[in-house]
């Protein structure tokens, strides 16, 4: 039988590719309604971007044939600021910090930042005791409390309200700039000073300024704690047994720093917006969250049983996931499901499209918490719901995360009356899924302990 030859995949047509750069977010959760399986996009003759929108091509892109996709070329915008850390390292260099960082998310990690988690929480609500009647911008608050809890469970060091606003101005002023660059291929070189650059560069400086500070006050300390700094610091490499240099340790825990709260704080804001929109999803978060955060804290050894609010963490992140699209690039021409990558060209792993894919997901753009009762989150689905991504680079903070969301929201919906201010909030789709100026609550009455 003559060997069947691979197709190229369709290619978005211009007008669509015009109207869909203004709504990302709508284009992408609804691409694989039309393009099952994978689309060309990108500009015609200058940039070719193949959208994966397909759970077999996903797992073979992330997982089967990794090596031929490294990350994209993208994250050399991201790389301006965090260098070579975990995100947007690459090969072997990758793997050799991969398995030296792994070890400090382990179990023993995950205990103490539970009761990290439950202590910020409770700082959150003592301060929102004395704000009840007044209007919070919800996603800012969160931030505040993921960074401090970051801060602490990885480097011990408490973060003052002026480093909290020094990273949050920063952060997001960087990370609307990678996505301006992201966007537009024809951008002038970094080392043009163009005011753009300039500002980054300021950006960058004050960040650096701050970690720099984390990483040298731990090297003055006589009995250090054990967490990840203290990993990074002591590691030493097998081949060498010499340690880390100065700026591959900043490298990482600016990474760490970034990727382990702006993710967190998009899906806390995103969970409670629908959860305000969605009443009764709320009133029975509220009654599991009552047994196990009402008249006491919650415990690490609770957080099993959770099992409604594990539903609706992972329904929300399914709806809005707070990464989109992971970005990979085709080394080698490839060949996969009956379709040619060519070499050389940008692959996006359409998270959101697989999320709201028609022949997976059944009223895919409804909130239902319950669809996750029976759905194997480890068996074949891992590529159809990958909010952590998938295969070998898939999230290292994602027990992390899922612990300090499951502990906040318990705690909030059984200590929290809040009312949504914010009415139909938009998604804004840069490097993370953002609430266009965060979702707004007015606080109504608060129960501390
Ligand atoms: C809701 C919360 C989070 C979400 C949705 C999320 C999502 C993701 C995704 C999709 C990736 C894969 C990117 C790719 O393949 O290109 C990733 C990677 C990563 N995440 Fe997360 N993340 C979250 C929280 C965290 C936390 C809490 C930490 C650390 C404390 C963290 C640290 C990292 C790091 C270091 C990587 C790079 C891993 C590697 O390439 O080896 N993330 N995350």
């Amino acid at each position: 039988m003559p060997a069947i030859k691979p197709q190229t995949p369709p290619r978005l047509p211009l007008g669509l590719l015009l109207e869909s750069m203004k709504k990302v977010f709508n284009m992408l959760t609804v691409a694989p309604q039309k393009y099952p399986d994978m689309l060309i996009t990108g500009i015609p003759g200058l940039r070719t971007v193949y959208m994966v929108n397909n759970p077999d091509i996903a797992q073979y892109v992330l997982q089967k044939n990794y090596r031929n996709f490294p990350k994209a070329k993208g994250y050399e915008v991201l790389a301006l600021l965090l260098g070579k850390g975990l995100v947007t390292n690459d090969g072997d260099n990758w793997h050799m910090q991969r398995t030296l960082i792994q070890p400090a998310f382990h179990r023993e990690t995950l205990r103490r930042i539970s009761n990290i988690t439950v202590t910020a929480t409770n700082q959150l609500l003592q301060r929102w005791k004395a704000q009840e009647g007044q209007e919070i911008n919800f996603t800012r608050e969160m931030a505040e409390v993921t960074i401090d809890i970051v801060a602490k469970s990885l480097f011990t060091t408490d973060v003052t309200a002026n480093h909290i606003q020094t990273i949050w101005k920063n952060v997001n002023f960087l990370n609307e700039s990678a996505d301006a660059m992201l966007r537009n291929p024809v951008h002038l070189p970094w080392i043009f000073p163009t005011p753009r650059h300039l500002k980054m560069r300021r950006s960058i400086a004050e960040l650096d300024e701050l970690v720099y500070g984390i990483i040298n006050r731990r090297k003055l300390e006589k009995n250090p704690p054990p967490d990840l700094l203290q990993l990074l610091l002591d590691a030493r490499y097998e081949e060498t047994g010499k340690g880390m240099n100065d700026l591959q340790i900043r490298d990482e825990v600016m990474t760490i720093f970034l990727a382990g709260h702006e993710t967190t704080v998009n899906a806390l804001s995103w969970t409670w917006y629908l959860l305000k929109k969605h009443k009764g999803a709320e009133e029975k978060l509220k009654e599991e969250s009552i047994k196990f955060a009402g008249e006491r804290d919650p415990a690490f050894e609770d957080v099993p049983a959770m099992i409604y609010g594990k539903n609706v963490m992972n329904e929300s992140m399914r709806r809005y996931p707070p990464v989109p699209v992971v970005g990979r690039r085709s080394a080698q021409k490839d060949e996969v499901s009956g379709y040619l990558i060519k070499a050389g060209s940008e692959v996006a792993v359409n998270i959101a499209g697989l999320h709201h894919h028609p022949a997976y997901w059944p009223d895919a753009f409804e909130f239902k918490p319950e669809r996750f009762e029976h759905f194997d989150l480890k068996g074949d689905n891992r590529f159809i719901f990958m909010p952590f991504g998938g295969g070998p680079r898939i999230c290292i903070g994602n027990n992390f995360a899922m612990l300090e969301m499951q502990l906040i929201n318990s705690m909030l919906a059984s200590r929290v009356d809040m009312e949504l201010v914010s009415e139909d909030v938009k998604p804004i789709a840069l490097v993370t899924l953002k609430p266009e100026n965060g979702v707004v609550m007015k606080l109504k009455k608060i129960k501390t302990r």
